[in-house]
């Protein structure tokens, strides 16, 4: 069975131009009819398929649309066209401190967190010694989160998301902030998840990250999907796409050069 069915997911945002700083300026703007707002497609046709227990990488430059994917997966963002299925439990990890409010403690901020994911107050007192444990913050459980390391915040979201017993992980960016023996403890955890049957949807930069982690991966470029298949392939075509583009960078730099 399918665990998330993307069909032709379009993703527009509004990009407010720099405000008119006077009355007469939006005044004549609005005249002359032009809008406040410019018209991006962060996603672009995007359709894919994740069958349950697949562990599935998304990778791609800064800004084609990662994140943006994982958080209509997460129900955080709504498709502007296109249907997004999801079955079974979702808990997401989303970018560096989602979910997390720093003024409060961490203790408050792992009940607060659980019951967003939908975890009862008892339920979570069940499991708060065992995600205190993993994260390997008992010492800090009582220091407001804003007084945490980017490490520290990733630690404790991380050991939450995984202790909520969800059918499916999505989880960006964050497997490279831990230190590495956080990062060796956490994809130990990810590959008993993927033994467990469980389904996998990770976004990283870390692309020997994800081909630790996934049998496949998606290569987003500006919105669009380039490649789907065979995590080691899509990651190495992506790979030398990058280091292809740097070549004709430094050629056309050099052309340059001796032409003036
Ligand atoms: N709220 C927003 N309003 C306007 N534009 C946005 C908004 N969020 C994202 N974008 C734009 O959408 C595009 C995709 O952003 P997204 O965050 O999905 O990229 P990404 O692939 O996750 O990048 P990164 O690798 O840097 O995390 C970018 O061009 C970004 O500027
Ligand atoms: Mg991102």
């Amino acid at each position: 069975m399918s665990a998330i069915e993307a069909d032709s997911i379009w993703k527009e945002y509004r990009r407010p131009h720099v405000r008119a700083t006077t009355f007469k300026e939006a005044a004549l703007a609005l005249l002359r009819g032009q809008r406040g707002y410019d018209e991006f497609w962060a996603l672009q046709d995007v359709s894919f398929t994740v069958e349950q227990g697949e562990a599935i990488g998304l990778v791609g430059p800064n800004g084609s649309g990662k994140s943006t994917m994982l958080g209509i997966l997460a129900r955080v963002l709504r498709p502007t066209r296109g249907a997004v299925e999801v079955t079974g439990r979702v808990c997401p990890l989303l970018e560096l401190g989602t979910g997390f409010h720093p003024d409060l403690t961490g203790r408050e901020n792992v009940f607060l967190n659980a019951s967003l994911l939908g975890s009862g107050h008892r339920q979570t007192a069940a499991r708060y010694g065992d995600i205190v444990d993993f994260a390997e913050l008992s010492d800090f459980m009582d220091a407001p989160v804003k007084t945490y390391s980017t490490g520290m915040v990733i630690r404790l979201g991380f050991s939450i998301a995984i202790h909520m017993e969800p059918d499916i992980l999505l989880i960006d960016e964050v497997l490279g902030v831990g230190d590495e023996h956080f990062q060796h403890k956490s994809y130990a955890r990810l590959a008993e998840f993927k033994r467990a049957g469980k389904t996998l949807f990770v976004v990283s930069h870390s692309l020997t990250g994800i081909t630790t982690v996934c049998d496949r991966a998606i290569w987003l470029d500006r919105g669009h999907i380039v490649t789907d298949g065979d995590a080691d392939e899509v990651v190495r075509q992506y790979h030398d796409a990058v280091i292809a583009w740097e070549q004709s960078l430094a050629e056309a730099k050099a052309r340059d050069a001796s032409a003036s």
